[in-house]
C-alpha cells in the first residue's frame, strides 16, 4: 500500500471509531446471499438483536428475489434492507459497521470476494469491510460438491489470511433418514465475540 492509501485508510479508521462512540448501539450488517437457508434469517437477527446488536441486512440482488421474507425482516429490523448502491447524492441509510456477519455465504459471494470483486452492494460492502479492519463472521452453506472446487478452498484460505472468521462448512443436504443439520446462526455471533460497548 502506498504511503498516500495508508493515510486515508488511517483516517476512514478514525472516522468510524468516532461516528461509534456516538452512537447508542453497535451496528452489526448482516449480509444475505441467495441459499435455501436464507429463508430462517429471522433467526440471526433475534440473536443479535439479543446480544445488544442494532442490525442492518444488506442483501446480494439474487437473495432479494423470494429466498426470505423481506418484509418480515424490514418490520424485525426497523430498517430497510439495502441490495442496490444508493445515489451519489443519497445519504448513507446505514451507520458505518462495528462488524459483519456473512450468513448465509454462497459459493458465488465467497469466490467473488475473495478475487476483489465488487459488482454488487453486499460484496463492495465485505471488500471494504476488510480492509477498515472490521471483525467479518462467515458461515458459508456451500453444497460439498461445490466446496470441493479448488477456487472456493483457496477463495476460503486467501479470506481468512485477511482476518476473516468462518464458521465449519455447511452443505445443507439432507442425510439418509431424511434430516438436514441445523445452520448454526448463532455460530457468527460467536465469533465475533461479545459487541463493543457504545454511546456517549
Ligand atoms: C433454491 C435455491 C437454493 C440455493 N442454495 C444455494 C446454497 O445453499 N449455496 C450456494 O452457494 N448457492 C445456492 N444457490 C445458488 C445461488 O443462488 C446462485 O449461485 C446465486 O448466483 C448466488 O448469488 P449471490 O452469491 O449473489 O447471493 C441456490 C439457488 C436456488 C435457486
Amino acid at each position: 500500500m502506498t504511503e498516500q492509501a495508508e493515510k486515508h485508510v488511517r483516517r476512514a479508521k478514525r472516522v468510524l471509531r468516532e461516528k461509534r462512540e456516538m452512537r447508542q448501539k453497535p451496528f452489526l450488517y448482516a449480509v444475505v446471499c441467495a441459499a435455501g437457508v436464507a429463508a430462517d434469517v429471522s433467526k440471526l437477527i433475534t440473536s443479535a438483536q439479543e446480544r445488544n446488536w442494532e442490525v442492518g441486512v444488506i442483501a446480494t440482488p439474487v437473495a432479494m428475489n423470494g429466498f426470505f421474507d423481506t418484509a418480515a425482516v424490514e418490520a424485525q429490523t426497523g430498517h430497510p434492507i439495502r441490495s442496490a448502491w444508493r445515489t451519489p447524492g443519497e445519504p448513507r441509510p446505514f451507520p458505518a459497521p462495528d462488524a459483519v456477519v456473512v450468513a448465509p455465504a454462497t459459493f458465488n459471494t465467497v469466490n467473488k470476494w475473495a478475487a476483489g470483486i465488487a459488482d454488487t452492494l453486499a460484496l463492495g460492502t465485505l471488500c471494504e469491510a476488510a480492509g477498515l479492519g472490521v471483525p467479518i463472521a462467515v458461515l458459508p452453506c456451500v453444497a460439498d460438491a461445490l466446496a470441493a472446487h479448488p477456487a472456493y478452498r483457496d477463495s476460503v484460505t486467501r479470506l481468512r489470511g485477511m482476518g476473516v472468521r468462518f464458521g465449519d462448512p455447511y452443505a445443507g443436504e439432507t442425510d439418509p433418514d431424511g434430516g438436514r443439520a441445523q445452520f448454526g446462526w448463532e455460530r457468527a455471533l460467536d465469533l465475533l465475540g461479545p459487541p463493543p460497548v457504545a454511546g456517549p
